[in-house]
């Protein structure tokens, strides 16, 4: 039995692991679709939400800059994914290319660190939609009492407190409902995205061509908002507030990783998952651009502080961007449903890779012997989500979510510069340019927006590791098929 932390899988095992078998996932999905399931998981609550806070609070109209910041950390970390997605088809995503890479102890904390990104991810979604949802019920006269439409608990900083609410029960339904969905087919949920990506789009876009029509121009002035220094000694503003503000919108960009696992479902995944998470990501950073400049165009940023900035900024256009209002509450719901959806269709497939190399038991890897699609794990991530979503609240969630995937961003790129070094030879249907200079930019930038999340999140971070380091040498070490496998045989010495 070797026992080494940073054992690695050789490219070829994981690819011929990988090739399913009697009850495998099945290759289905189309270039189409993976783009779809990127720009799915992508526009969400980050851009309907967050951009207004971001440039009320950090940046300015400058939150432009900020999307572009971010933007670009992710098309270099993107880059990255696409080179191992295509050299590496398989569910596992970047817990798989940290196994290929690194060894599997970081392969591990890869693993256990996309759970914060995929399931809490999905949990936090799932509540703002719930928000959403039940404003848009409301504009229809239809009421929904507070009491199962709010967490149960708040968070005040240092303790949990009880609200009075029971259940956030439509966030709980959605998740489950997306469940169910995904348990009966990869195909019927790419369907069902493709439905809701193209209502949110054409909502955006929308939004964004009837809003330039109003915009005034003096609202942009100044770009960059000087500095200022507020009661508790925080900043914000400036250059340092662009900064700020490109660690907040980066969440608006989560998901386009989500695409690389279901490599193992693409029926042609050299080529499609560099075009799905690539093509997903700039179509997704030019409609965020766009709408950033029109929002702060058409009202003062300072007016943008709130949970509907859209909305703020289209009522303050007038009675002629009346008709979008409830239009764009459709898109906000439609939108966050579809990044739930992905988010909940990535996290089972982590598992399932986890599950095959030993390190999480089988029965997170099973698969239905007729939908072809990993149920258990899906079933799994569902039930867990759906009691976060029903129970906690949302802000003690989301800059988890980012610095999460911050961390995998950082190791992915990382890893390309390794593999490029070990395996130079290895067949790269897709090469990220200008290697190491994209995946070190990558590491700097997405290391950047770490560094400006709060220290209660890196805190947060740090213990979520540790339960992560606990599971792993009390179960995962133990139970690693790579560890049990037999040393390479010794050449025999013979003496005398
Ligand atoms: N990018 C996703 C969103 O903004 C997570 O909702």
């Amino acid at each position: 039995m070797t026992n080494n932390l940073f054992a690695t899988k050789s490219v070829e095992k994981l690819i011929s692991e990988s090739e399913g078998g009697e009850h495998g996932l099945k290759r289905t999905l189309t270039a189409t679709n993976l783009t779809m399931l990127g720009v799915g998981a992508i526009i969400g609550a980050g851009i309907f939400v967050l951009t207004g806070t971001a440039a009320a609070n950090a940046a300015g109209p400058a939150i432009v800059i900020s999307f572009l910041i971010a933007g670009l950390g992710c098309l270099f970390a993107g880059m990255c994914y696409a080179e191992f997605a295509s050299m590496l088809p398989v569910a596992g995503s970047a817990y798989t290319y940290g196994y290929a890479t690194l060894g599997e102890f970081i392969a591990w904390i890869i693993g256990w660190d996309l759970i914060l990104e995929y399931l809490f991810g999905a949990a936090t979604v799932a509540v703002g939609w719930s928000g959403n949802f039940v404003s848009l019920l409301g504009s229809l006269g239809i009421t929904v009492p507070a009491a199962i439409a709010a967490a149960p608990l708040a968070y005040d900083g240092s303790s949990f407190e009880a609200t009075g609410a029971l259940i956030n029960l439509p966030a709980v339904v959605l998740i489950l409902v997306m469940t169910g969905l995904l348990v009966v087919g990869i195909q019927e949920s790419a369907k069902f995205n493709n439905i809701i990506v193209v209502v949110k789009v054409v909502i955006v876009l929308l939004v964004i061509g009837f809003g330039f029509e109003y915009v005034d121009s003096a609202n942009w002035e100044p770009f960059i908002p000087g500095k200022e220094i507020l009661t508790d000694g925080s900043t914000r503003y400036g250059w340092k507030g662009v900064v700020a503000g490109a660690a907040i919108v980066f969440f608006s960009y989560i998901g386009f990783d989500a695409v690389s696992t279901a490599a193992q479902e693409a029926k042609n995944p050299q080529r499609d998952m560099p075009i799905g998470m690539l093509a997903s990501l700039g179509v997704c950073t030019v409609l965020y651009i766009l709408m950033s400049l029109v929002l702060t165009g058409i009202v003062p940023y300072e007016s943008l502080n709130v949970p509907d900035p859209v909305l703020v900024a289209l009522a303050a256009a007038g009675p002629g961007l009346k008709w979008l209002y409830f239009l764009t509450g459709v898109g906000a719901v439609a939108g966050l449903a579809s990044v739930v959806l992905v988010m909940l269709m990535a996290q089972p497939r982590i598992f399932y890779s986890m599950s095959r190399d030993g390190l999480l038991p089988a029965l997170f890897g099973k698969v239905h012997p007729k939908f072809n699609t990993p149920y258990v794990p899906t079933i799994i991530t569902g039930v867990v989500a759906a009691i976060v979503a029903g129970i906690f609240p949302i802000g003690l969630l989301g800059e988890l979510v980012s610095i999460g995937t911050l961390l995998a961003f950082v190791i992915v790129c990382a890893g390309i510069i390794v593999l490029r070094r070990t395996s130079p030879n290895l067949k790269r249907p897709f090469r990220t340019p200008f290697v190491p200079l994209v995946p070190v930019l990558g590491i700097l930038i997405c290391g950047y927006m770490m560094v400006n999340l709060g220290v209660d999140t890196w805190l947060r971070l740090i213990a979520w590791m540790a339960i992560g380091v606990a599971i792993y040498f009390l179960y995962g070490r133990k139970h690693s098929k790579l560890q049990q496998q037999p040393e390479p045989e010794q050449p025999k010495v013979m003496v005398g």
